[in-house]
């Protein structure tokens, strides 16, 4: 059985015409480092609203289809449940952060389902240090950094041992070396606790060498989600107008030319490596 299962899924927010998601069908694949790409208004982050049940319970609008997480349809299970198997960070986490100092905030969820003080001490220990925010302690959510905001929020959604989790577009607020830093960060966390990991990003930079799967998103519909060398070198991709990594859109353009390669360069140290190749 899937964790996330998306049944010919349609929604239309109350007062638009189009639909923000059209007929999704989706299994998210165990243990998956997956980057989710798609223009400004492709529907992302409605389709992440739709893992932990804010669309169709909190969001006003008309659906069709459905959607199972963990085998809970997530019409009719309280949003509560859900987020024990989905951590979902979205992309403003100021929004998310409620508590008067950066422990409390941590400690919130697990006190909210009942986790025993004992466990709960022994959990945030391994967090911060995951997340290397173990001087913020004391510290109140207001008052940090964004960067830090944005590393307490993912460390309040995964001290709760969701089974999947979700960032939308984690680093849009941070300096490009605070996103190399949290994106490396997801990678290590996503090794390490063999969950599945999903970022919504237009950093595909730094992005796109570090994951194993991509799935696309295109008005409204998905129109690709397979093996990340699969995507990265079909039509599809190539047309879809997002920002993409430099070294592959250097090399692309290089086919465009009539240079064929076996696999597009997507990194610098691939596109090193395809040099050597003619020496
Ligand atoms: N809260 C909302 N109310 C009404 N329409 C919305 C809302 N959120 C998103 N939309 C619309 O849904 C479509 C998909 O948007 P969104 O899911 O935010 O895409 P993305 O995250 O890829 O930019 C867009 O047309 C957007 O205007
Ligand atoms: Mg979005």
């Amino acid at each position: 059985m899937s964790l996330i299962r998306f049944n010919n899924f349609s929604f239309r927010y109350k007062g638009n015409e189009e639909y923000a998601l059209n007929r999704i069908n989706l299994e998210i694949k165990e243990n998956s480092f997956i980057l989710l790409a798609g223009e400004t208004g492709s529907g992302k982050t409605s389709l992440i609203r739709c893992l932990n049940g804010l669309i169709p319970q909190f969001y006003a609008g008309y659906y069709k289809g459905s959607v199972e997480i963990d085998g809970k349809n997530t019409i009719t299970t309280p949003i509560s449940d859900l987020s024990t198997v989905v951590g979902i960070v979205f992309q403003n986490p100021e929004n998310q952060l409620v508590a008067m100092n950066v422990e409390h905030e941590i400690a919130f969820g697990m006190e909210n389902l009942g986790i025993h003080p004992n466990e709960i001490g022994k959990r945030i220990k391994e967090v911060v240090k995951i997340t290397e925010i173990e001087d913020l302690l004391e510290r109140a959510p207001f008052e940090i950094s964004g960067g830090e905001k944005q590393r307490v929020a993912m460390a309040s959604v995964l001290v709760l041992d969701p089974k999947i989790l979700i960032l939308d577009e984690p680093t849009a607020n941070l300096d490009p070396f605070f996103a190399n830093k949290i994106i490396k960060m997801l990678k290590k966390i996503q090794e390490k606790k063999n969950i599945s990991i999903i970022i919504s990003e237009h950093r595909m930079d730094l992005l796109v060498p570090l994951v194993d799967d991509i799935i696309l998103m295109e008005n409204g519909k998905l129109i690709a989600y397979d093996d990340k060398d699969i995507i990265m070198n079909s039509e599809l991709f190539q047309k879809l107008n997002i920002n993409k990594p430099k070294i592959y859109s250097l090399f692309s353009g290089l086919e465009k030319n009539h240079l064929q390669f076996d696999k597009i360069p997507i990194s610098l140290e691939d596109a090193l490596n395809l040099f050597k190749q003619y020496n």
